[in-house]
Order: structure tokens, then sequence, then C-alpha cells
């Protein structure tokens, strides 16, 4: 049942041309495909494979002939045409689909009346009978014929080259797409859709047409996309000299959407969370969210349609450069220091998280059961971790001669990782970088340890830096061998400055960062000329995604909280502190100790706060403590009330030390004048959320007075929502009402509503599974809705004292949404089945109630590829 990466073979027909048209009817929707197919002379005879699914198979016909049932073979998952005359053969095939029907959200399918579709990774084949792989790539022509009340809209890939009316008032479309694409990048929408519209002159001089479709009413909440979309287009050229290549570009925004969005060659299908917002309605991460997909959808125009993936295990070969590519951009157009803490606090939640439990696997898989399956943090985040390793390897200049070569070299080609790495490489003959060690971040799962020391010998003037690392096995993975980690450092000297770097040997001193290359399992460096005992600032920006344990003393950490010039390692070196601190107390409070509060650690948030108004965002982020799924990460066994009581102790102590600095901090970074999205806005108002949350928890009249007043007063949702959200989580007794006068004015706004179950399912409170359970019956909640699923039970996974109670009715509960949504929507079902894969970090208690629910699911009838990969991964010991 596993696809191996060793077994990939060359097709033996390509595909150069498609002819599509679509006679969309409820009832059953016509499709009628008209295939050039050419023969492969590199790969011995053999017959037409088609892949298909859930077809209905109404005609086949090769040249003239039709051929009749004899002619071909057919299983439900394939079509094998056999003996195909010559080297060169047009073939037609008509199935019938019903989208109607459709709530995998998969292939062709409808949203609140709207037909849309989503092929990547394998859809395409619910469409019709197709060689449904990356590395067929042809030109397509789409014709789509529609009832014209009930879809004015029709749209598909690249250009409308005519259109018209029939007489039973229906009308059509025809459109041409001139790039080759594979059939993921395939896309239609018909619907009744409204738009707003701009435009785009490329440096070349091309105007382009920039449009973006919603339902009706959502037109007053395109703009921040529209402009996140011009932003992309200018940096793409800018940055990578890359340029758009149609003369239109389309977004569709659709509510019910498996994933974030769609990179369909100038038919980007968005889900609408990544498209809507107003100030009323979305907070900051939404506006946040909106200029990142975009970009990131716009970005894959090149990297990953122009050239694109020879085959589903080369995903990261787009996916990590995108999401590197989207992290670069959202840098330049936000704070790049706060975006990067951002990004390494995402990548150590999940993507940690995911390389230490049961479904970890390489960057680039060898092996899946569900492609679907590894559209996962991995994939994505820790890919881009990769690629943003290069880019300090090599610096900027050297990163972007091997982009140039990579796309000089494989523009329109269906590529590997490999080729990927032997452009950078061919693009940088002197680099000093080991290739064949390198390309282990692509091959070995799991997330590096580096620990280490330093010590300084004020004789000599030198301080010798001794790294070691280590890689746990993962499964299938038994032995690992070093990797090649860039380590960007610097010494900070006493006076808080950097200290000159020149390791024995060099001849010239550098000041400031600079990047050295740890490549053995253990590896001592020393520097010459240090004049006074430094500290060590190691990975820099997060130079590279591993775990550092070095021996800093909680004075070091203070030390560099203060005065290291790299900003990601001032933050860093408070978390670091943070995390010491609550473990610590998770541990008295697990022997039977008081619980008691360091005041050093006290001390150093009161410096931070002193110093917030210098950069609030950056502020807002030094302030906040690693989340309880991170501190769970650093234990053996996870003690799940354990670190929820130490946290909310030390955040109370910070609120009741901190009183009137938290105050003044509210006070000074309150709303005044017209509401934007800038950095600085955004950065003032996460602070002062940030302040409004210590101060509820310090658990007095002032906190739940400002906070009441907040959630009253209000008018951007950031701030209603972030009371709201406090409010949630008390006992406060204007809960219910607040609770309920949101869902009164938000009923009819289903990206509200999501919020609104969101923090019901995070509250940590006694009676929130009840609540939860309760909600699955709420008039706006909707199980076929994957905004819902993420919001309410995906929000309730990720509340670790409720999921994770100790009686095992969380998992109860997740088991039975998995065994309901399995029926339904598989890809969201393994969504929510990945919750369960870390079961064996928590107590036998939990072990036992986890393991029941787990099997429970494994014996469901008809379970799905997708759910049945991750929970037989899961109870693989
Ligand atoms: N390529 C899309 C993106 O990252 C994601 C599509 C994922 N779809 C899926 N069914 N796994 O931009
Ligand atoms: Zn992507």
């Amino acid at each position: 049942r596993a696809i191996l990466l060793k077994d990939y073979t060359a097709p033996a027909w390509w595909i150069d041309s498609v002819d599509l048209s679509f006679d969309l009817r409820d009832g059953g929707t016509l499709v009628t495909s008209r295939l050039g197919l050419r023969r492969n002379p590199d790969v011995i005879r053999s017959p037409l494979v088609l892949d298909g699914q859930d077809l209905e198979l109404l005609s086949v016909t090769v040249g003239n002939r039709p051929l009749g049932p004899d002619d071909y073979a057919f299983t439900p998952d394939h079509l094998t045409i056999p003996d195909l005359p010559g080297d060169q053969v047009e073939i037609e095939i008509v199935t019938r689909i019903h989208p109607e029907k459709n709530t995998a959200l998969e292939g062709l399918y409808k949203s609140s009346g709207n037909y849309c579709t989503q092929c990547e990774a394998e859809g395409f084949r619910k469409i019709t009978y197709f060689q449904d792989r990356p590395d067929v790539m042809a030109k397509y022509r789409v014709r789509v014929e529609g009832d014209k009340a009930a879809y004015p809209v029709l749209l598909s890939n690249g250009n409308l080259v005519d259109q018209g009316d029939t007489a039973d008032g229906r009308h059509w479309a025809l459109w041409e797409d001139p790039w080759p694409k594979p059939c993921y990048l395939f896309a239609l929408v018909a619907g009744n859709l409204v738009h707003i519209e701009d435009r785009f002159r490329t440096r070349s001089g091309r105007d382009v047409t920039l449009r973006i479709y919603v339902e009706p009413g959502n037109e007053d909440k395109c703009s921040h996309a529209m402009e996140s979309l011009i932003k992309s287009m200018k940096w793409d050229e800018d940055v990578y000299g890359l340029e758009y290549d149609l003369d239109i570009f389309n977004i569709v925004a659709v509510g019910d959407f498996n994933m974030g969005a769609m990179e369909n060659k100038s038919l980007n299908i968005f889900n609408t969370k990544y498209i809507l917002a107003r100030p009323d309605t979305a907070t900051d991460t939404d506006f946040l969210g909106i200029e990142a997909v975009v970009a990131h959808e716009y970005f894959h125009n090149w990297t990953g349609n122009r050239v694109t993936c020879r085959d589903w295990f080369q995903l990261s070969l787009k996916e990590g450069l995108t999401v590197f590519r989207d992290q670069q951009f959202s840098a330049d157009m936000n704070s790049a220091p706060v975006k990067r803490i951002q990004d390494v606090t995402r990548l150590r939640q999940v993507q940690f998280a995911e390389d230490a439990g049961p479904t970890a696997h390489p960057v680039r898989p060898d092996s899946y059961i569900e492609i679907n399956n590894f559209y996962t943090p991995t994939v994505y985040e820790k890919g881009a971790e990769v690629l943003r390793m290069y880019h300090t390897l090599l610096g900027a200049a050297g990163y972007r001669r091997g982009i140039d070569l990579y796309f000089a070299r494989h523009d329109g080609q269906a590529v590997t990782t490999d080729d990927f790495l032997a452009a950078m490489r061919d693009a940088n003959p002197d680099a000093d970088v080991d290739w064949e060690q390198f390309r282990r971040w692509y091959q070995q799962a799991g997330t590096p340890g580096v620990s280490g020391e330093g010590a300084y010998d004020p004789a000599t003037r030198t301080y010798r830096l001794t790294l070691r690392q280590s890689l746990a096995p993962t499964p299938g993975q038994p032995t690992k061998l070093p990797m090649l980690i860039p380590v960007a450092l610097g010494l900070v000297g006493p006076d808080g400055a950097d200290q000159p770097l020149k390791l024995s040997g060099d001849t010239v001193t550098t000041t400031g960062t600079r990047v050295l290359a740890l490549t053995d399992a253990e590896q001592s460096f020393t520097f010459t000329d240090v004049p006074a005992v430094p500290v060590a600032s190691l990975f820099r920006g997060f130079s590279a995604p591993i775990k550092l344990s070095f021996d800093y003393t909680d004075a070091d950490l203070t030390f560099l909280m203060a005065h290291d010039s790299d900003p990601f390692n001032r933050w860093e070196a408070g978390q670091t502190l943070a995390s010491r601190l609550l473990l610590g107390l998770v541990a008295d409070r697990a022997a039977g100790r008081d619980m008691l509060v360091a005041t050093g650690f006290i001390d150093a948030i009161g410096a931070t706060l002193s110093r917030a108004s210098e950069d609030p965002a950056f502020a807002a982020l030094a302030l906040t403590l690693p989340s309880e799924n991170y501190l769970g990460q650093l234990m053996e066994v996870i003690d799940v009330d354990g670190i929820h009581a130490a946290r909310n102790l030390v955040r109370a102590a910070i609120g009741r030390t901190h009183r009137d600095a938290l105050l003044s901090a509210y006070r000074a970074n309150a709303e005044q004048g017209v509401f934007s999205v800038s950095p600085e806005a955004i950065g003032r108002r996460a602070l002062k959320n940030a302040a409004l949350a210590y101060l509820m928890a310090a658990d007095d009249a002032t906190g739940t007075a400002l906070t009441l007043t907040q959630y009253r007063t209000a008018t951007g949702m950031t701030d209603v929502i972030t009371a709201l959200a406090l409010i949630a989580d008390s006992t406060m007794p204007e809960r219910g009402d607040a609770l309920a006068s949101f869902a009164a004015k938000w009923k009819d706004e289903a990206l509200v509503m999501d919020k609104w179950f969101m923090i019901q399912a995070t509250a940590s409170r006694p009676d929130t599974l009840a609540n939860v359970t309760a909600l699955l019956s709420h008039a706006s909640f909707n199980i076929r809705n994957p905004n819902k699923v993420y919001a309410l039970v995906g929000g309730f996974t990720s509340n670790p004292t409720a999921f994770h109670a100790a009686d095992g009715s969380g998992y109860e509960f997740l088991a039975d949404r998995v065994i309901e949504l399995n029926r339904l929507n598989p890809q969201v079902a393994s969504r929510m089945a990945k919750s369960f894969a870390r079961w064996r970090k928590y107590d036998g208690e939990r072990q036992a109630a986890a393991k029941v629910a787990l099997e429970r699911v494994a014996h469901t009838p008809d379970l799905s590829r997708d759910v049945y990969e991750i929970i037989a991964r899961s109870l693989e010991a």
C-alpha cells in the first residue's frame, strides 16, 4: 500500500494537450476530455494507465474508434488501455461526476452553491481519467458551460478566449492556458460571485489585470488581499527577479476549503480565511496571515508552477522554497525580528513536535500511503529552514546565484530537490560547503540536538567553544549521521558589545556575527585575541533548526536578554530563562514541594517592561511565556496539570508584581487615531493586549474591569476578541452574556463565528469539553466545513488540560469526531487524528485511555487511507 520514492519511473506516455469540456448540471456533471498523447521514447512500450476515482465512465474513443468494454481494463482506481497504435494518438474520455455530493472537497465540489476545484495533490483523478502525476505537463483548453442565472461567473486557468450563450438559459466560457502545467494546477470555478479589480504593470511593461472574486456581500473585505498581491508581485521582481507571465491573475475565495489556499495557474483558490478582512471582523494575525498566504500562492507561480515537482516526494522543492520566500517577504514588509520569532515559535510548536513523534519523516520523505498526509510542518516549515540555511551558508548573493541557475536550468520542467541542491552547488563553486553532508537535511528526520560549553582563558586571551551534535532515531531511521549545522554566532563582551571574532589560523578579524559550520559529532573552535570573558550568542536568528542546550548561567541569560545585538537571541535568552524557571516549578510541584517563583526572572520581566516603549512588538513577544505545549516538549513525561499550574502561577506573579508598569503599558498603547495594520500599530496592540492578559492573570478587579470595558468599547476585532477570550477563559459572571452578545452580533459572519468557537474550545475551564460538545449542535456549527472543525475540534485538541484530561474524555471525544469525519472528509479527519500522535509522551493512565481511543478509530469500517496511515503509525511500537 505504500508508495516508495525509489520506485519512481517516468511515464510511458506524455500528455501534451488537454481539451476539457464541463457540462455543469445538478444531478450530474458531464466531463469530456480529449488528450493528445505522445509516446515516451525513453521508456519501454507499455499500456496507458490512467488514474480515476469515483468516476462514472461513459465512453472511451481512441483516434476515431470508440472502444468497447473488452478493449480496456477497468478497476476502481485505474483505466488501462493496452496497445495504443503509433507514437502519437488522441483519445477522448467522457465521464459523469457528482460535485454536489462531494464532501471530501477534493476534485470538483460545491461550496455555498458555487462550483470550485482542489486538485493538489491527487484530486484531478476525481474529475476525469488522467495520468495524475506532476511530471506530466500539458497545455489546457477548458470549456465550462452552466446555468447563466445560477453561475454567472465561469473561470478556469489562463486567458478567456471566447464565451457565449446557449438557447436554454445557459452560457459558456472557453479558457486557454499557454503554459504547460501538471494537472494538480488545473482549476475551475463557476458561481454567483462579485469581484474587485486592480492592475499591476510588470517591470518589462506587461499590464496585468488582478481580480479577487468573493460571494456578494464580501466585496468590502478584499482590499487588504489586493494590496498584499500587488506588494508580492513587486517584491518578487525586486528580490528574485521574477515577473508574472500572463495578462490576468484571478483569486477566488471559498468558504469550504481543506487547506489555506491553492496556487492553480492564474486562478488561485483561497480559503476565505486568507482573503476576507475588515478591521472589525479580522484580527492583526488574520491581516498578517492574508499578506503571507496571498504572497505564498503568488510566489508559487515560479516556485511550483513554472518549475514543478517530479513526484510528490519532492513536495518540499516547491513548498519549503515558497514558505521561505513568503517568510522573507513578510520580514521585509513588517519587522524582520518579530517575524523570525513568530516563525521559530511555530516551528518549535508544531514541527519539533512532529519530528519527535511517530509521524516524523524527512523533508523529502521516502514513502507514503496517502500523500495528503505529507502537507506537514516538516515539508513546509522545516523545508523553509533548509532554504534559509542555503541562504545563511552562501550569503544573499550566493543564494541568488543558485536561484538564477535553478531557473535557467529547469524552467518548464518537473524536477527534484537534488536538482535544486545541484543548482545551488554549481552556482557557488567556491563555497566551502560539503553538499553531500548538507543533503542530509532532506534525508534524515528528527531535530538535531546541539550541546556545548565555552571556556575563556585570560592568560592566552582565548575562548574555546565546544559543540556536540546528536540526532535521535526516528521511525525507520535507527542510525543517523552528523549534520552540517550552520552556527551564526557572536561573542558578547562584558560591556554588551560584540567582540572581535578571530579563529586561530585566521588572518582577518570580524566583528558582529559570523557563521561557522558544525560538521562533526564534536568540534571545538578556538577564538584568539578575545579581550575579556565573553558570553557566546549562539545560533543567532535561529541559524539552524536544532535544539540547543548550552551551559549558560541564569546570569548569562539575563545578560543576553538585555545586551545581545541579535534581537532573536535577546528573545531566546528570555525564553530559555522562563523555561528553566517553569520546569523547575513543575518539578517542585511533582515532588510535593511549594512552588516558589524566583524573583530574578520576575525582575527581568520588569526590565523588559521598562524598555517596552522602544519596540512594543518585540516587547510583547518577550513578555510572552513559552506555551504549555512547548514546555511539554521539554519534558520526558509531559505533566499537563503541573505545566498549567506553574505557568499560571508565574503569570499571576508577573501581573501582581508589575501591576503599575503593566497598567501604564496598557494605557500608553491604547488605540489612538485611525485604525491601521502597520507593524507599529500591530505592535502596540500586541503589547497592550499582553499587558491586559497579565492584569487579568493577577486576578484582581483592575484586570476584569479593564477587560470588560475593552470588550464593550473596542471596535477592532483584535481588541474585541482578545478581551472576549480572556472573559471566556475566566469564571467572571459576565461570561455568558458576553459570549451571547458576540454571537448575536456576528452570527452571519462565518469567519468571525470561527473565532467564537475557538475561544470556547481553548478555554481552560473544567466545563470546556461539555461546552464544546454542546457547540457541535450550535446553529452556526457545521461539521462539513473545515474551518469550523479546525476552530472547535482543532481548538479543543490544542487545549492541553481539556484534551489530555486524565479520565480520557478528551481522547474519546476526538475519536468520535475522527470517525464521523472519516466518512465525510478524510483529509480533515486525518488532520484531526494527528493530535493523537504524541500519546506516548503522557503518563500511563493517559496512555491507556489514548490507546483505547486510537484502537477504536483503527477498527472503524471503511477507514480512509488518510486516517489509517496516521493511526497505524501512531500505534506502531
Ligand atoms: N499547494 C498548496 C499550498 O501550500 C497546498 C495544497 C494542499 N492541498 C492538499 N490537499 N494537501 O499553497
Ligand atoms: Zn504552498
